[in-house]
């Protein structure tokens, strides 16, 4: 048994999983849309699949789970579409660009038969599940330095109009916010200060998280650093000990005073792996035929949300703490 799959939004993101998909024998890609409809030809043509004219189209084609893959502000509503029809859905990131949607996704998701899974492909990237290996062996982490930082805001061209981003946290910053609540903990409080320096957009970020335990993160994020390497890190500091990731591509690992420093690089791992996203399809596709839960279930999509609203609401009122969850 296959399961029957389309994709809405046919970018980027929607033909980098429709390849993978298309490697899957679990997974029959029945069909894509697109708003632009040369892009869903062009994409049904290279997988062997049908274009369909809307969404409405094809969640009428008897498909069991969908991709959502259209910027950002689209995602809600064909989220909420597909789960009132008991569609699973997978939906890129971010879930949604505001607390309220996203509780309306909670809700549905929750209501719905369907599974829900959001895109937080770095879970799966190997230098972020080496660093989860080494807090789950014993590294305690008590104090993180991250930073994730676009070369330029330029790509694709509706990245700085707020009305389909939502904003620079929910585009590029909520990847890192998610990997320190999943290697950190749970988010206490935070305390933003950010400013619009080169775009017409907050882009500018200095955030301070607050963990349970009193552990603590700074956390940097700015889009216009350049893209030189390494645009993304994440270290965490344990006694006498710290393990740093580089990108997708390598990890350091002091294990100790007068230990060896250990260097993984990841750099010849094929991309879809070394970026998480076979990993994340392999495991949308396994909840889809009911073998396992969502890998990253709509809870923990709600709550990068409302650490994304979190920052933004601290960064509105002069870097003010705000404690989480919110109300
Ligand atoms: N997880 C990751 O590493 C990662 C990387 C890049 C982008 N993303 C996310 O993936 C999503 C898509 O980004 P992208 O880079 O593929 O963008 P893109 O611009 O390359 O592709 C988006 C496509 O959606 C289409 N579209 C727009 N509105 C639509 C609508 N209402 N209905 C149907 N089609 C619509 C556009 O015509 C375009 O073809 C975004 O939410 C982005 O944040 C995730």
């Amino acid at each position: 048994m296959t399961v029957r799959v389309g994709i809405v939004g046919c970018g980027n993101m929607g033909r980098t999983h429709a390849t993978i998909l298309q490697q899957d024998p679990r997974v029959t890609l029945v069909g894509v849309t697109d708003l632009d409809p040369d892009r869903a030809r062009e994409l049904a043509a290279a997988t062997a699949s049908r274009a369909f004219p809307s969404l409405e189209a094809l969640l009428d084609a008897e498909i069991e789970a969908i991709y959502i893959t259209t910027p950002n502000t689209q995602h809600v509503p064909a989220t909420l579409a597909a789960l009132e029809r008991n569609i699973h859905v997978f939906c890129e990131k971010p879930m949604a660009t505001s607390l309220a949607e996203a509780r309306q996704v909670l809700t549905a998701a929750q209501a719905s038969q369907a599974v829900y899974q959001v895109g937080h492909n770095r879970r799966f990237a190997p230098v972020y599940r080496y660093l989860k290996q080494q807090i789950e062996a014993g590294l305690v982490p008590y104090l993180a330095n991250a930073k994730q930082n676009d070369g330029d805001w330029l790509n694709p061209p509706w990245i700085t109009d707020l009305s389909l981003t939502g904003g620079f946290l929910y585009e590029s910053s909520i990847h890192l916010l998610d990997m320190l609540r999943w290697l950190m903990g749970e988010v206490v409080s935070v305390q933003a200060r950010a400013k619009a320096n080169v775009y017409d957009v907050l882009n500018d970020f200095a955030i301070l998280l607050t963990f349970v335990g009193e552990r603590f993160a700074v956390f940097s994020s700015s889009a216009h650093a350049s893209w030189a390497f390494p645009f993304e890190h994440l270290e965490i500091v344990g006694e006498h000990a710290f393990v740093r990731s580089e990108e997708l591509s390598r990890v350091v690992h002091s294990p100790g005073l007068e230990q060896e420093v250990r260097i993984v690089d990841y750099r010849q791992v094929p991309h879809a792996d070394r970026w998480g996203y076979r990993e994340e399809d392999r495991r949308f596709i396994s909840a889809c035929l009911g073998e396992a839960p969502p890998a990253v279930d709509v809870l923990e999509a709600y709550r990068a949300i409302e650490l994304c609203e979190a920052c933004y609401l601290s960064a509105a009122n002069g870097g003010v703490e705000v404690r989480l969850p919110l109300v």
